[in-house]
């Protein structure tokens, strides 16, 4: 089979390698993929946002199944038009994938079918949030309705900040037209929880639970980031929390969705904070998280291809999808200074690796042979293993062999899971 992944990250790289395991795999195209995944697909330069692209692509390639990974397309409805050329995709229509394209749409959905989420009011004029913002609570929580490359969320701590934010967002427009719209809502405390699971529209199967490590520095400190290491399973997710979101969150947002007449198939990512009023919902998102793709997928016993077709074809069962044991450690080497300013085109370096191990590479090109850093994330060193705390000292001990020039690291991913479990 010939099969298509559009995007060009971490996450699309662990999807990459798993489809390869399944032997019927003899061809994978990545658009645009990215210097590291050239070395398990041949990579195209064409950017993920360019629908038109893709489907000329497609057009002049023979492909027999497709796979949609960032938000951007699947909200721009890639998945649609592949379809109606005949490809058969993984991943939602964009009448689905509103589901992270608009965050007043998730929120009304909760609301209106009851699945536990915080408290929130939504405005489409400046001035009307910030006469409500003068007397709300804090730290206040404000976000901006639709896309922002993850950084469309400003806790804010008093008035002026959010002020400051809401005028950001609706005026200046930082985030273009995703901040037509905001919303306030009630800030919520617990442990977060990455859930990411398989649907069809009918059947949802969880995958194994993550921990994502947000900010760009130890002790969560620093500016938010697209994330810097992740950890699976999560330990703050017990059976217990499981079925407790199986029956109030993962079920009822699937038969929501139909109801609106939006079915959702593919990979839907519930952001979830364990409150001390239970497991609520922080955001849904249309797709694989990156970097939780990163210790799911080396999780995943099953065929990954099989599942994704089941989830095409509408016939996924529960016992279609196994995990492992073990446990999962990602540990991301950034270029020093990202989020914000930071230097590329140093030489990377990586050693072989061993049993257990793995390199996701988001941010390189290949030139003259040699690859080079050209991101913030460069890649994820991840390691699995019987237990976390082994899997932690795995991924730290293979990201200490990857070496390039300015490579920055969190030098405590996995800590927090770790204090959970008593183990630090
Ligand atoms: P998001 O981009 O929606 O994932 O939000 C980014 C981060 O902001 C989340 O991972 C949370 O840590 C935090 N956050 C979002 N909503 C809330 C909330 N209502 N209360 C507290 N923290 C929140
Ligand atoms: N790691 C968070 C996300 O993929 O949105």
């Amino acid at each position: 089979m010939k099969i298509l992944v559009v995007g060009g990250g971490g996450r699309e790289h662990a999807i990459i390698k798993s489809l390869k395991k399944n032997a019927s795999v003899e061809t994978v195209y990545a658009l645009p993929g990215n210097g590291g995944i050239a070395a398990d697909a041949e990579c195209f330069p064409v950017k993920a946002t360019d629908i038109e692209g893709i489907l000329r692509f497609a057009a002049e390639h023979p492909v027999d199944f497709a796979v949609v990974a960032p938000d951007d397309p699947l909200v721009l409805g890639c998945v649609n038009k592949l379809e109606a050329m005949g490809i058969p995709c993984f991943g939602p229509h964009a009448e689905a994938a509103v589901i992270e394209g608009s965050k007043v749409f998730s929120k009304q959905l909760m609301k209106k079918y009851g699945i536990p989420t915080a408290d929130s009011e939504t405005f489409d004029d400046a001035e009307a949030a910030v006469a409500y913002l003068k007397t709300a609570e804090y730290p206040a929580v404000i976000k901006a309705d639709g896309l922002a490359l993850g950084k469309g969320v400003i806790i804010a701590q008093d008035f002026a900040e959010a002020e400051r934010a809401v005028r950001e967002i609706m005026c200046d427009k930082v985030f273009g037209s995703s901040g037509n719209r905001i919303l306030v809502e009630e800030f919520l405390t617990g442990p977060e929880v990455s859930v990411l699971s398989f649907t069809d529209g009918k059947t949802i199967v969880p995958m194994v639970s993550s921990m994502d490590h947000k900010r760009a520095m130890d002790g969560d400190k620093g500016l938010n980031t697209g994330g810097m290491g992740t950890v699976a399973p999560n330990p703050y997710y017990t059976d217990a929390v499981a079925r407790e979101c199986m029956e109030r969150i993962f079920r009822p947002t699937v038969s929501a969705m139909n109801a609106e007449g939006r079915p959702f198939k593919g990979c839907l990512y519930f952001g979830l904070m364990l409150t001390p009023k239970g497991p609520k919902v922080i955001e849904y998102n249309c797709r694989f998280g990156d970097p939780e793709t990163q210790v799911v997928l080396p999780l995943l016993e099953s065929d990954l291809l099989t599942i994704m077709q089941a989830v095409h074809d509408g016939t996924l069962s529960p016992d279609m999808v196994r995990f492992k044991k073990g446990a999962a450690c990602c540990v991301v080497l950034a270029s020093e200074g990202y989020p914000q300013k930071y230097e590329t085109g140093y030489p990377i370096t990586m050693p072989a690796l061993s049993s257990g191990e793995e390199i996701f590479v988001a941010g390189a090109k290949r030139e003259d042979g040699v690859l080079k850093t050209s991101g913030g994330r460069v890649l994820g060193a991840v390691a699995t293993a019987k237990t976390l705390k082994e899997a932690v000292r795995g991924a730290y001990s293979l990201a200490g062999k990857i070496s390039f020039a300015n490579a920055y690291m969190r030098t405590d991913i996995g800590k927090r899971a770790l204090a959970c479990l008593g183990e630090d």
